[in-house]
């Protein structure tokens, strides 16, 4: 049989056929780190995460044990000056939050987890949000994104000196090691501070731009304990203690925003700033109903650092960012696995969109 010719209009169809496909298939290999196997991913990054025996399914891939609160924010105005945010301008605003420990396995004794988080979103009536994420430590272990990577590896790794060659090679690790070391442990969630660690920028109705970090400063005293004392409370203390208390009476803590003056180090988390920078207290969260995590408002939250209201944006600190592609694919594996995602028992179905 005779070959037919090809019309030229169709060998320019499948050139441009072929274009896209390589195009897709260059694209999906850059997101997908193909091209650059050096680069940091969020599937890196939760992989260094997971406990030995693989991620826990349904669950947050880090800081997985916590419990969900609603509240009102109680801006003083003191910080309205700084930012034209209108979470910062006196008034009152709906929070849903989650006390949370620092741990990919939500069954963690609480006495075996050194770092405790909170998880807050903050809604105004512009219908912004600002959401962000804190921990207790004074400041981060490493000073990068790659190094936080470095550090889990190390910890992960079976050689024993993983973690004495990662240490040597990070002078700034002694200083996260030294808290966690020493530190006494706060007996509640409620006699704990939380700070944001990374540095973000607040910007004035003028656009003039301020980079701040923040800590949430308890009302309650700490009750410090020792490590074992605490430990002897039982393995979800601090879940039930938090539940008994706020049923008495709400919990209270001040945002301090604290300033950074020219020449801080706003791009690394490990360093701290000098203790006479300027604060501004910007308000009161006061914490009135504590709810379980199965099927409670903080549940289907992804606490990213990112979500800002105009008023609040990134900084020069890498983290945020970092944060937020990780907290991403944490959220969307986690409600994907909605057969181990927290429900109450009895609960049928899949979770709420
Ligand atoms: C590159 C560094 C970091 C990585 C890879 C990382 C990873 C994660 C992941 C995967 C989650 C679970 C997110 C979800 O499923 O919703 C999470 C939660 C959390 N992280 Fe990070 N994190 C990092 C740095 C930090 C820093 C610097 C802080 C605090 C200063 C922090 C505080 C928290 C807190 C409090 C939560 C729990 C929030 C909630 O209740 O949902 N993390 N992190």
């Amino acid at each position: 049989m005779a070959r037919q010719p090809v019309p030229r209009g169709a060998i320019g169809s499948l050139i441009l056929i072929a274009g896209i496909v390589a195009g897709s298939v260059a694209a999906f290999s850059y997101t997908g780190g193909f091209l650059s196997p050096g680069r940091l991913t969020p599937e890196k990054l939760l992989a260094g995460l997971a406990p030995s025996g693989g991620a826990i399914p349904g669950h947050r891939r880090n800081h997985a044990k916590g419990i969900c609160f609603t509240g009102t924010f109680r801006a003083s105005g003191a910080a309205a000056s700084l930012s034209q945010a209108r979470v910062f301008a006196a008034g009152d605003y709906p929070v849903i939050g989650r006390f949370n420990l620092g741990t990919p396995d939500p069954q963690a004794a609480d006495g075996t987890v050194r770092v405790r988080g909170l998880g807050l979103q903050i809604t105004t009536p512009d219908r912004r949000q600002w959401r962000s994420a804190m921990i207790d430590a004074p400041v981060f272990p490493v000073a990068t994104p790659q190094a936080f990577y470095g550090l889990l590896q190390a910890a992960g790794s079976k050689d024993p000196d993983a973690m004495k060659s990662f240490i040597a090679g990070h002078p700034e690790f002694p200083a996260f090691a030294g808290w966690a070391g020493s530190a006494p442990y706060p007996a509640s969630y409620a006699g704990t501070a939380f700070n944001s660690l990374n540095s973000f920028l607040l910007t004035d109705a003028a656009g003039r731009q301020q980079a701040v970090r923040w800590s949430f400063r308890p009302e309650a005293p700490p009750e410090p304990m020792s490590a074992a004392d605490f430990a002897g409370l039982g393995p979800n203390h601090l879940a039930e203690e938090i539940t008994k208390r706020v049923a008495q009476g709400p919990q209270r803590w001040t945002l301090v925003l604290t300033l950074a003056e020219p020449g801080d180090p706003t791009a690394d988390p490990s360093r701290p700033w000098p203790e006479d920078r300027r604060r501004v207290e910007a308000g009161t969260l006061t914490v009135e109903r504590i709810q379980p995590e199965p099927d409670g408002p903080c549940r289907d939250i992804n606490f990213d650092p990112t979500i800002l209201p105009a008023g609040i944006s990134l900084s020069d600190d890498p983290f945020p960012a970092a944060r937020s592609a990780a907290y991403a694919r944490s959220f969307n594996l986690r409600t994907s696995e909605w057969k181990d995602y927290p429900r109450e028992a009895g609960a049928t179905g899949a979770p709420r969109p």
